[in-house]
This record gives C-alpha cells, structure tokens and sequence, in this order.
C-alpha cells in the first residue's frame, strides 16, 4: 500500500486513444471511487464543447481553462482522474499532478492512437499522422516524468491494463 500523497488522487495519462476515461470510470466503479474528466470539467466551466474551444479561442486558451480545472482538484479527496492528452505540455500540470496524487501513463502505439483520431471529430488538426506522431514523440518522455506508474497497453487487453493500473488504488 502507498502512502497517502496530497488529495490521494490517481491521474490517468496518455496520448489521445489510450483509454484514458475508459479505465478511470470503469476503476471508479470497481473501486467505489469518483471518476471525473478534465475535458469534461472545462466543457462545464466554459459552457462549449472542446473542440469549440478549440477552434473559437485557441489552444491557449483551452490549456488555461485546463489548468484551472486541474488545480481546482486540489480541495477535493480520492478522485480517480482523467486527463486531456495534452496536459503534460503545461510543465506546471506536472508538478499539480504530482502534488495532488499519483499518476499512471498509459503507453501505447501511435498506430492505435491514429485508429482513434480517425474515429473522433474532437481535433480535426489531429488527422495529419505525421503531426500526431511528432506530438506523441514530444510528449512521450513529459507523459513518463509526470508517471509512478507505466503502463505499456500494446496488445493488452481491458482487463490487463485494469488489473495493471489497480497497484496503485
Ligand atoms: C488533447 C486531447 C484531448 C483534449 C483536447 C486536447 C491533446 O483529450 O484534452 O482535445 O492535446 O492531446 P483526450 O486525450 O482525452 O482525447
């Protein structure tokens, strides 16, 4: 058993497609804990989906409400939480994560992330798969310092990845 860090959150992270959300809500469940989404908390906040944001505002924008959404996290306690693919590129993200809890990266094939992003309208900037691969190239070794915990989801089934991920609950 882990010591208790911060709010005893657990962050999910990882490139889009990884099934970030997928595994937190389906923990949440499973472990009796509250699942929330950052995406889902600044759609709230802002009252526009994420993509509107997106192309209404910019990404600088997204990223500051974003922030905002996750230090927001730090009154409440024992929160299963996952995280937009991006919020690593924030470097004060990282240290809020590592405050607040601990942290699983779920790394995947850019194969599948690709796969993904063809089926999702969220970021149609996305689409080109020569800028996604560059983006989870850069992002990868931000994703492995915000991480306690790595966990490689090529050709892991739900059930892996989840009993993989509860070391940490
Ligand atoms: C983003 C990923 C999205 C969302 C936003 C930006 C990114 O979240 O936060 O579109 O920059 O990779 P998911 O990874 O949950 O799809």
């Amino acid at each position: 058993v882990l010591p208790r860090r911060g709010c005893d959150h657990i962050f999910f992270v990882g490139f889009l497609g990884a099934g970030k959300s997928t595994l937190a809500r389906n923990l949440g469940q499973m472990f009796k804990r509250r699942y929330v989404d950052v995406d889902r908390m600044v759609e709230q906040a802002r009252g526009m989906s994420v993509s509107a944001i997106f192309s209404h505002e910019g990404e600088r924008s997204f990223r500051r409400l974003e922030k905002k959404a996750l230090a927001s996290l730090a009154s409440k306690r024992s929160l299963l939480v996952s995280c937009g693919g991006g919020i690593v590129e924030t470097p004060e993200n990282i240290l809020l994560i590592k405050k607040m809890g601990y942290c699983v990266y779920l790394d995947g094939d850019i194969e599948d992330s690709l796969r993904q992003i063809r089926r999702s309208d969220t970021r149609p900037d996305f689409k080109s798969p020569e800028h996604a691969g560059n983006l989870l190239e850069y992002r990868r070794p931000l994703f492995q310092k915000a991480a306690d915990l790595t966990i490689d989801i090529r050709g892991k089934s739900f059930t892996e990845v989840a009993y993989a991920a509860a070391e940490l609950l």
